[in-house]
Protein backbone atom coordinates (compact mmCIF):
# COMPACT_ATOMS: atom_id res chain seq x y z
CA UNK A 1 0.00 0.00 0.00
CA UNK A 2 1.27 3.81 -1.21
CA UNK A 3 1.59 5.62 1.82
CA UNK A 4 -0.92 9.27 1.49
CA UNK A 5 1.62 12.09 1.03
CA UNK A 6 0.12 15.19 3.03
CA UNK A 7 1.45 18.45 4.55
CA UNK A 8 0.65 19.72 8.06
CA UNK A 9 0.11 23.12 8.20
CA UNK A 10 -0.36 23.63 11.97
CA UNK A 11 -0.22 26.23 14.92
CA UNK A 12 0.26 24.11 18.04
CA UNK A 13 -1.43 23.47 20.27
CA UNK A 14 -2.22 20.72 22.37
CA UNK A 15 -4.52 19.46 19.66
CA UNK A 16 -2.90 20.12 17.14
CA UNK A 17 0.05 18.22 18.65
CA UNK A 18 -2.33 14.58 19.18
CA UNK A 19 -3.14 15.18 15.36
CA UNK A 20 0.89 15.39 14.68
CA UNK A 21 1.69 12.25 16.42
CA UNK A 22 -1.83 10.55 15.49
CA UNK A 23 -0.35 11.21 11.54
CA UNK A 24 3.40 10.06 13.15
CA UNK A 25 2.05 6.87 14.02
CA UNK A 26 0.00 5.72 11.15
CA UNK A 27 1.61 4.32 7.60
CA UNK A 28 -0.85 4.57 5.64
CA UNK A 29 0.20 8.19 5.93
CA UNK A 30 3.56 9.93 4.67
CA UNK A 31 4.53 13.51 6.14
CA UNK A 32 6.65 15.43 3.55
CA UNK A 33 6.58 17.88 6.09
CA UNK A 34 5.39 20.35 8.79
CA UNK A 35 4.90 23.80 8.50
CA UNK A 36 4.23 26.37 11.29
CA UNK A 37 1.39 29.41 10.95
CA UNK A 38 0.74 31.77 13.54
CA UNK A 39 -2.65 31.19 15.49
CA UNK A 40 -3.02 29.42 18.97
CA UNK A 41 0.43 31.54 20.04
CA UNK A 42 2.80 33.39 17.63
CA UNK A 43 4.92 31.86 15.19
CA UNK A 44 7.90 31.09 16.79
CA UNK A 45 6.14 29.44 19.43
CA UNK A 46 4.35 27.42 16.89
CA UNK A 47 7.32 26.99 14.83
CA UNK A 48 9.34 25.70 18.04
CA UNK A 49 5.98 23.19 19.11
CA UNK A 50 5.95 21.32 15.80
CA UNK A 51 9.74 20.33 16.53
CA UNK A 52 8.98 19.81 20.09
CA UNK A 53 6.37 16.97 19.23
CA UNK A 54 8.70 15.60 16.42
CA UNK A 55 11.44 15.15 18.88
CA UNK A 56 9.12 13.58 21.68
CA UNK A 57 8.83 10.43 19.10
CA UNK A 58 12.00 10.54 17.52
CA UNK A 59 11.16 12.11 14.05
CA UNK A 60 14.00 14.29 13.70
CA UNK A 61 13.92 13.56 10.52
CA UNK A 62 11.01 15.46 9.37
CA UNK A 63 10.86 18.90 8.21
CA UNK A 64 9.33 21.49 9.97
CA UNK A 65 8.93 25.22 7.97
CA UNK A 66 8.07 28.24 9.77
CA UNK A 67 5.34 29.76 7.31
CA UNK A 68 3.31 33.44 7.78
CA UNK A 69 3.44 35.35 11.38
CA UNK A 70 0.18 37.32 10.62
CA UNK A 71 -2.77 37.06 8.46
CA UNK A 72 -3.05 38.49 5.09
CA UNK A 73 -5.01 41.40 6.51
CA UNK A 74 -5.57 41.94 10.05
CA UNK A 75 -3.75 41.77 13.17
CA UNK A 76 -3.01 38.16 14.88
CA UNK A 77 -5.65 37.33 17.19
CA UNK A 78 -3.64 34.51 20.04
CA UNK A 79 -5.54 31.86 22.17
CA UNK A 80 -2.92 31.46 24.94
CA UNK A 81 -6.14 32.00 27.01
CA UNK A 82 -7.05 27.71 25.73
CA UNK A 83 -3.22 26.51 24.70
CA UNK A 84 -1.35 28.27 27.96
CA UNK A 85 1.68 30.87 27.81
CA UNK A 86 3.70 28.49 25.39
CA UNK A 87 0.76 26.90 23.45
CA UNK A 88 1.95 23.59 24.18
CA UNK A 89 1.11 23.50 28.30
CA UNK A 90 0.57 19.94 30.00
CA UNK A 91 3.94 19.07 30.15
CA UNK A 92 7.46 20.52 30.23
CA UNK A 93 8.99 19.09 27.15
CA UNK A 94 12.90 19.96 26.33
CA UNK A 95 13.55 22.82 23.98
CA UNK A 96 13.94 21.48 20.79
CA UNK A 97 17.35 20.87 19.47
CA UNK A 98 16.34 20.07 15.76
CA UNK A 99 16.54 23.20 13.27
CA UNK A 100 13.85 24.81 11.37
CA UNK A 101 13.98 24.20 7.84
CA UNK A 102 15.39 27.23 6.41
CA UNK A 103 13.10 27.66 3.68
CA UNK A 104 9.69 29.29 4.09
CA UNK A 105 6.57 26.86 4.60
CA UNK A 106 4.83 28.82 1.91
CA UNK A 107 7.53 28.36 -0.29
CA UNK A 108 7.72 24.49 0.57
CA UNK A 109 3.95 23.98 0.26
CA UNK A 110 4.55 25.53 -3.17
CA UNK A 111 7.44 23.50 -4.10
CA UNK A 112 6.14 20.35 -3.54
CA UNK A 113 2.77 20.75 -4.72
CA UNK A 114 5.18 21.81 -8.25
CA UNK A 115 7.60 18.46 -7.58
CA UNK A 116 5.00 15.59 -7.20
CA UNK A 117 2.33 14.48 -9.62
CA UNK A 118 -0.98 16.03 -9.63
CA UNK A 119 -3.25 14.87 -6.95
CA UNK A 120 -0.42 12.88 -5.11
CA UNK A 121 0.17 15.60 -1.94
CA UNK A 122 -2.78 16.28 0.62
CA UNK A 123 -3.40 19.48 2.40
CA UNK A 124 -3.87 19.70 6.24
CA UNK A 125 -4.35 22.48 7.37
CA UNK A 126 -5.30 22.58 11.27
CA UNK A 127 -5.18 26.02 12.28
CA UNK A 128 -5.31 29.93 10.50
CA UNK A 129 -5.40 29.37 6.37
CA UNK A 130 -2.62 32.14 6.01
CA UNK A 131 0.15 29.82 4.82
CA UNK A 132 -2.22 27.68 2.28
CA UNK A 133 -3.56 30.99 0.52
CA UNK A 134 -0.21 33.03 0.53
CA UNK A 135 0.47 29.93 -1.38
CA UNK A 136 -2.28 29.76 -3.57
CA UNK A 137 -2.12 33.43 -4.37
CA UNK A 138 1.43 33.21 -5.18
CA UNK A 139 1.35 30.63 -7.43
CA UNK A 140 -2.34 29.61 -8.37
CA UNK A 141 -0.85 26.82 -10.75
CA UNK A 142 -0.13 24.56 -7.85
CA UNK A 143 -4.26 24.73 -6.74
CA UNK A 144 -5.43 21.95 -9.47
CA UNK A 145 -2.03 19.96 -8.71
CA UNK A 146 -3.76 19.24 -4.86
CA UNK A 147 -5.24 15.83 -4.44
CA UNK A 148 -7.55 17.09 -1.10
CA UNK A 149 -7.33 20.15 1.81
CA UNK A 150 -8.68 18.22 4.84
CA UNK A 151 -8.72 20.93 7.13
CA UNK A 152 -10.04 21.87 11.02
CA UNK A 153 -11.92 24.63 10.87
CA UNK A 154 -15.49 26.52 10.51
CA UNK A 155 -19.01 25.93 12.16
CA UNK A 156 -22.89 25.56 11.31
CA UNK A 157 -25.32 24.30 14.18
CA UNK A 158 -22.45 24.69 16.70
CA UNK A 159 -21.81 28.63 15.64
CA UNK A 160 -18.58 30.17 17.07
CA UNK A 161 -15.81 29.53 19.61
CA UNK A 162 -14.12 32.59 20.06
CA UNK A 163 -17.13 34.99 18.73
CA UNK A 164 -21.13 33.87 18.94
CA UNK A 165 -20.47 33.41 15.10
CA UNK A 166 -16.73 32.30 14.22
CA UNK A 167 -14.78 29.49 14.90
CA UNK A 168 -11.19 30.28 15.88
CA UNK A 169 -8.93 29.26 12.63
CA UNK A 170 -11.04 30.97 10.44
CA UNK A 171 -11.59 33.70 12.66
CA UNK A 172 -7.93 34.76 12.66
CA UNK A 173 -7.79 34.93 9.14
CA UNK A 174 -10.93 35.32 7.15
CA UNK A 175 -9.13 36.35 3.77
CA UNK A 176 -7.08 33.39 3.92
CA UNK A 177 -10.27 31.24 4.23
CA UNK A 178 -12.15 32.92 1.76
CA UNK A 179 -9.25 32.65 -0.98
CA UNK A 180 -9.13 28.64 0.27
CA UNK A 181 -12.25 27.87 0.07
CA UNK A 182 -12.86 30.00 -3.49
CA UNK A 183 -9.97 28.32 -4.75
CA UNK A 184 -12.02 25.19 -6.13
CA UNK A 185 -9.78 22.58 -4.82
CA UNK A 186 -10.94 19.39 -3.11
CA UNK A 187 -12.28 20.42 0.45
CA UNK A 188 -12.92 18.36 3.51
CA UNK A 189 -13.96 20.21 6.54
CA UNK A 190 -13.88 19.35 10.25
CA UNK A 191 -16.21 21.90 11.47
CA UNK A 192 -16.94 22.39 15.34
CA UNK A 193 -20.31 20.29 14.27
CA UNK A 194 -18.15 17.43 14.33
CA UNK A 195 -15.36 17.87 16.54
CA UNK A 196 -17.99 19.11 19.41
CA UNK A 197 -18.68 15.73 19.29
CA UNK A 198 -15.55 14.31 20.25
CA UNK A 199 -15.15 14.90 23.79
CA UNK A 200 -12.56 13.69 25.91
CA UNK A 201 -13.20 12.51 29.22
CA UNK A 202 -11.52 10.58 32.50
CA UNK A 203 -11.71 7.48 30.70
CA UNK A 204 -10.38 8.38 27.83
CA UNK A 205 -7.37 10.29 28.80
CA UNK A 206 -6.46 7.38 31.93
CA UNK A 207 -6.45 5.31 28.89
CA UNK A 208 -3.61 7.57 27.02
CA UNK A 209 -1.52 8.02 30.78
CA UNK A 210 -1.82 3.88 31.08
CA UNK A 211 -0.20 3.57 27.91
CA UNK A 212 3.13 4.09 30.30
CA UNK A 213 4.44 5.97 27.38
CA UNK A 214 6.14 9.41 26.87
CA UNK A 215 3.98 9.78 24.27
CA UNK A 216 1.06 8.52 26.34
CA UNK A 217 1.62 10.70 29.21
CA UNK A 218 2.02 13.67 27.01
CA UNK A 219 -1.51 13.17 25.19
CA UNK A 220 -2.74 12.56 28.61
CA UNK A 221 -1.10 15.60 30.50
CA UNK A 222 -2.07 17.78 27.60
CA UNK A 223 -5.86 16.88 27.17
CA UNK A 224 -6.35 17.52 30.59
CA UNK A 225 -4.80 20.83 30.21
CA UNK A 226 -6.57 21.63 27.12
CA UNK A 227 -10.03 20.50 28.20
CA UNK A 228 -10.13 22.33 31.04
CA UNK A 229 -11.40 25.89 29.40
CA UNK A 230 -13.68 24.19 27.37
CA UNK A 231 -15.33 21.85 30.61
CA UNK A 232 -15.80 25.24 31.70
CA UNK A 233 -16.84 27.74 28.81
CA UNK A 234 -19.53 24.56 28.37
CA UNK A 235 -20.00 22.62 31.30
CA UNK A 236 -19.34 20.07 29.37
CA UNK A 237 -17.63 16.72 31.15
CA UNK A 238 -13.82 16.95 28.26
CA UNK A 239 -13.27 19.05 25.69
CA UNK A 240 -13.08 18.78 21.74
CA UNK A 241 -10.32 17.11 20.16
CA UNK A 242 -10.33 19.28 17.48
CA UNK A 243 -7.51 18.60 14.93
CA UNK A 244 -7.19 14.65 15.21
CA UNK A 245 -10.21 14.94 13.69
CA UNK A 246 -8.71 15.65 10.42
CA UNK A 247 -6.20 12.65 10.25
CA UNK A 248 -8.10 10.37 11.64
CA UNK A 249 -10.27 11.45 8.43
CA UNK A 250 -7.79 10.49 6.37
CA UNK A 251 -7.10 7.00 8.02
CA UNK A 252 -10.97 6.19 8.75
CA UNK A 253 -13.69 8.65 6.47
CA UNK A 254 -16.07 5.82 7.54
CA UNK A 255 -16.20 7.36 10.87
CA UNK A 256 -17.63 10.42 9.75
CA UNK A 257 -20.71 11.88 7.65
CA UNK A 258 -21.32 15.09 6.05
CA UNK A 259 -22.64 16.76 3.07
CA UNK A 260 -21.28 18.20 -0.11
CA UNK A 261 -22.54 21.90 0.33
CA UNK A 262 -21.76 25.22 -0.56
CA UNK A 263 -19.57 27.27 2.20
CA UNK A 264 -19.00 30.78 2.05
CA UNK A 265 -16.92 32.61 4.36
CA UNK A 266 -17.71 36.38 6.10
CA UNK A 267 -15.16 38.70 5.34
CA UNK A 268 -17.07 41.81 6.20
CA UNK A 269 -19.82 41.39 9.03
CA UNK A 270 -19.22 43.51 12.11
CA UNK A 271 -20.84 40.59 14.17
CA UNK A 272 -19.94 37.88 12.05
CA UNK A 273 -16.34 38.04 11.00
CA UNK A 274 -14.98 34.87 9.95
CA UNK A 275 -18.70 32.71 9.86
CA UNK A 276 -18.53 29.88 7.64
CA UNK A 277 -21.74 30.35 5.85
CA UNK A 278 -22.77 26.42 5.22
CA UNK A 279 -25.59 25.81 3.33
CA UNK A 280 -26.63 23.07 4.99
CA UNK A 281 -30.45 22.82 3.80
CA UNK A 282 -29.46 23.87 0.11
CA UNK A 283 -31.41 27.29 0.48
CA UNK A 284 -29.62 29.15 -1.98
CA UNK A 285 -28.35 28.02 -5.79
CA UNK A 286 -24.83 28.71 -4.85
CA UNK A 287 -22.41 25.89 -6.05
CA UNK A 288 -21.08 23.51 -3.90
CA UNK A 289 -17.59 23.42 -2.86
CA UNK A 290 -17.05 22.31 0.22
CA UNK A 291 -17.82 18.35 1.91
CA UNK A 292 -18.92 19.53 5.80
CA UNK A 293 -18.74 16.97 7.95
CA UNK A 294 -21.42 17.25 10.35
CA UNK A 295 -21.33 14.04 12.82
CA UNK A 296 -18.50 11.33 13.56
CA UNK A 297 -18.62 8.31 15.59
CA UNK A 298 -16.90 9.32 18.74
CA UNK A 299 -16.16 5.88 20.01
CA UNK A 300 -14.63 4.92 17.04
CA UNK A 301 -12.25 7.92 16.69
CA UNK A 302 -11.15 7.44 20.31
CA UNK A 303 -10.32 3.62 19.73
CA UNK A 304 -8.37 4.36 16.81
CA UNK A 305 -6.89 7.43 18.72
CA UNK A 306 -5.62 4.89 21.77
CA UNK A 307 -4.99 2.16 18.87
CA UNK A 308 -1.91 4.28 17.31
CA UNK A 309 -0.80 6.17 19.91
CA UNK A 310 0.38 3.44 21.20
CA UNK A 311 2.48 2.51 19.01
CA UNK A 312 4.56 5.40 19.71
O1 LIG B 1 -11.28 26.21 17.05
C1 LIG B 1 -10.41 25.14 17.24
C2 LIG B 1 -9.14 25.32 16.46
O2 LIG B 1 -8.48 26.51 16.89
C3 LIG B 1 -8.13 24.19 16.67
O3 LIG B 1 -7.37 24.02 15.50
C4 LIG B 1 -7.26 24.70 17.78
O4 LIG B 1 -5.94 24.16 17.73
C5 LIG B 1 -7.21 26.16 17.44
O5 LIG B 1 -6.21 26.34 16.44
CA1 LIG C 1 -4.92 24.18 15.62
Amino acid sequence: MTARKIIIDTDPGQDDAVAILLALASPELEVLGITAVAGNVPLPLTAKNARMICELVGRTDLRVFAGCDRPLARDLVTAENVHGKSGLDGIALPDPQMSLDPQHGVDFIIETLREHPEGAVTLCPLGPLTNIATAFQRAPDIIPRVAEIVLMGGAYFEVGNVTPAAEFNIYVDPEAADIVFKSGAPIVVLPLDATHKVLTNRARIEAFRALGTRPGHAVASWTDFFERYDMAKYGTEGAPLHDPCVIAYLLRPDLFKGRHINVEIETEGRFTRGMTVADWWGVTDRAANAMFIGDVDAAGFYALLSERIARL
